[in-house]
């Protein structure tokens, strides 16, 4: 071989990691996909999936490949894909087939089912090329069986010895939690001795190998609340790489528990994901007092809120459509996943207004979207944006929100210098007025909407007073000079500029729509009648 092609073949099979630590996660943007469901590769046969069935549809790593630029232009900075790994390969179960990846069984092995290890290896080069990281999700607690004394032969952990003999897990009592078998008689999920040192030792081997191997910079752990936590620290230290567990239950002294030097990086944020059905979901209990309690509790509780997974939707829970049609409920709750401390997780489909019910109708294929640009997904955009550049320019990953007011319908946050004014009204018309927001600015601050492009002059003492005449929009401001550069709103926030009236308070509400310019222009004839100008 000449040596330049050796260079060449040197350089194409080099795969730049990132290995990210907590500190570099805290800045990304993650979109989470389940590998059967996302994307078909190009050319494929389109089969219907039919989600009762349970049996895969034929989304694969290759087919993710091709469908990067869905997920970069909403502004996404990292993917999460479900596991990778080798499954179950037994005949249909009671609960179908192994198309979600959760069902291990010999995890030293891919799962050839989404590709080659080729194909994963190229995944991951085409994140890192774009400046992306590559998450991805690991089932360390269990392995899947059909029936209670499985034959461990085809499984990576060979022999029942490494196993917690069987016992149904009893959710009041955290040690049967952590040593009795999640799952059911008829779907077990034989549940690793993660006390055992073998186990112990060949975990670590794994886990650094598959990390290394393809090139992962983070990790989600699934069930992670299911292992003993001291298990922990020694895994991720094998890893290498951030880890963000699964913990999934309400109680923020569950959660904080399974994060810090004793347990894990991070943890899915399921307390303020239960706080966010309470407060925003319609018809729902409407009770703003959960989030603040959330807050409250959170800002104590965690040892680091600024790396939390905070999320609406996932594999494991009815899409937000299935809770709240809404789309203005959508629209508020997920501007506080993505304009509070932690990481914002957006689940597949979730732009795309998906509404389907628990596992496992909330697994939807996404082709037949069409990935279209809608509504959902230009407010992802405009969020991700926002956030992004106040990371790039401001210390905004680390700053803390602050709750400015709270009433039955509404909520005022400020992080940094970001103003988010959320209601749970909805999206019909409604002659509430949000008073009394005592804005972080002085009388006659000229700021904007970056959702709605439109601008907000702050009143005498300081405040602010939003009116949602046009249903329950979320309003983000700012001032102009932080987004200097940001491309937010483009040039209509020059135009507003001119048009400032230091004093007065322009608060028309439009929905949140894609006619940015018609509203615009209907701003300003209103501004104009109202001789503001
Ligand atoms: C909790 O579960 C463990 C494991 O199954 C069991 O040994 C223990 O007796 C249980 N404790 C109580 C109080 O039920
Ligand atoms: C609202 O949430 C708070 C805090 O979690 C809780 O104490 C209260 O009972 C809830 N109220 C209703 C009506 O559900
Ligand atoms: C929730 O999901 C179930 C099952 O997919 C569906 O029948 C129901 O219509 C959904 N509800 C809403 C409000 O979309
Ligand atoms: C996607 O495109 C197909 C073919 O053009 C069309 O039949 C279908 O209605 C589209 N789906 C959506 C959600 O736009
Ligand atoms: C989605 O539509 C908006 C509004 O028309 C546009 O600004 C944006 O560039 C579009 N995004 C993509 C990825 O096409
Ligand atoms: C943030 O900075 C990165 C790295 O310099 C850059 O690629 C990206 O375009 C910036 N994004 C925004 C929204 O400012
Ligand atoms: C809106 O509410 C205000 C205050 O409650 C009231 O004075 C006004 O008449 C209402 N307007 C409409 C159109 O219902
Ligand atoms: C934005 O930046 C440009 C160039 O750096 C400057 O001329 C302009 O005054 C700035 N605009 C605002 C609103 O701060």
């Amino acid at each position: 071989m000449l040596p330049s092609l050796v260079l060449v073949s040197l350089l194409a099979s080099f795969q730049p990691a990132f290995a990210a630590t907590a500190e570099q996660w805290r800045t990304r943007s993650i979109y989470q996909i389940i590998v059967d469901r996302f994307a078909l590769e190009p050319g494929a046969v389109v089969n219907e999936c039919v989600l009762s069935e349970q049996t895969w549809c034929g989304g694969t790593w290759k087919g993710i490949l091709k469908k990067l630029d869905y997920i970069q232009s909403a502004g996404f900075t990292a993917i999460w894909i479900s596991p990778v790994n080798q499954n179950y390969q037994g005949p249909k179960s009671a609960y179908g087939d192994p198309y979600h990846g959760y069902w291990s069984a010999d995890i030293s092995q891919l799962n050839d089912k989404f590709g080659t290890a080729d194909d994963l290896k190229a995944l991951s080069a085409e994140v890192h090329r774009r400046n992306m990281y590559l998450m991805v999700d690991v089932v360390v607690n269990n392995v899947m069986a059909t029936s209670l004394t499985p034959d461990y032969s085809t499984y990576m952990f060979k022999d029942a010895k490494y196993y917690h003999p069987y016992c149904a897990v009893d959710f009041s009592n955290i040690t049967s939690e952590q040593q009795c078998w999640l799952g059911d008689t008829k779907v077990p999920l034989p549940d690793l001795n993660t006390e055992n040192s073998e186990v112990i030792a060949k975990y670590s081997d794994w886990i650094s190998d598959l990390v290394q191997t393809y090139s992962i910079d983070g990790l989600r752990i699934d069930a992670a609340k299911h292992v003993r936590k001291a298990f922990w620290p020694a895994f991720a230290k094998s890893a290498g790489v951030f880890c963000m567990g699964e913990v999934f239950d309400p109680l923020v002294p569950y959660a904080t528990d399974f994060q810090g030097s004793d347990a894990l990086d991070s943890v899915l944020n399921y307390p303020l994901y239960y706080a966010l059905v309470a407060a925003f979901t319609l018809p729902g209990a409407q009770n703003m007092s959960a989030l603040i309690d959330n807050f409250d509790q959170s800002k104590t509780g965690y040892s680091d809120t600024t790396v939390l997974g905070n999320f609406l939707e996932n594999q494991d829970l009815p899409r937000w459509h299935n809770l709240s049609v809404d789309p203005q409920s959508l629209y508020n709750a997920m501007t506080v996943t993505f304009l509070t401390e932690g990481i914002p997780i957006v689940y597949y489909g979730q732009e795309q207004g998906f509404s389907g019910a628990a596992d496992p109708y909330n697994r939807e294929p996404l082709w037949p979207s069409n990935y279209t640009n809608t509504t959902s997904y230009q407010l992802m955009t405009t969020l991700n944006q926002l956030r992004t550049y106040m990371i790039n320019t401001t210390d905004w990953a680390t700053q803390k929100t602050n709750v400015i007011t709270t009433n039955q319908n509404g909520i005022a946050l400020q992080k940094g210098e970001v103003v988010s004014i959320l209601t749970n009204i909805g999206a019909p018309p409604q002659n509430f007025t949000y008073t009394a927001l005592k804005s972080p600015w002085p009388q006659g601050t000229v700021t904007i909407d970056v959702v709605g492009c439109r601008q907000f002059v702050v009143a005498s003492g300081g405040y602010l007073e939003v009116e949602y005449t046009k249903g329950g929009v979320p309003v983000v401001l700012a001032q102009p000079s932080s987004l200097n550069g940001s491309g937010l709103c483009g040039s209509t926030m020059e135009a507003l500029h001119a048009n400032t009236l230091p004093g007065q308070t322009v608060a028309q509400s439009s929905a949140l729509d894609r006619a940015v310019v018609p509203s615009l222009i209907a701003l300003l004839l209103m501004a104009a009648s109202l001789g503001l100008w």
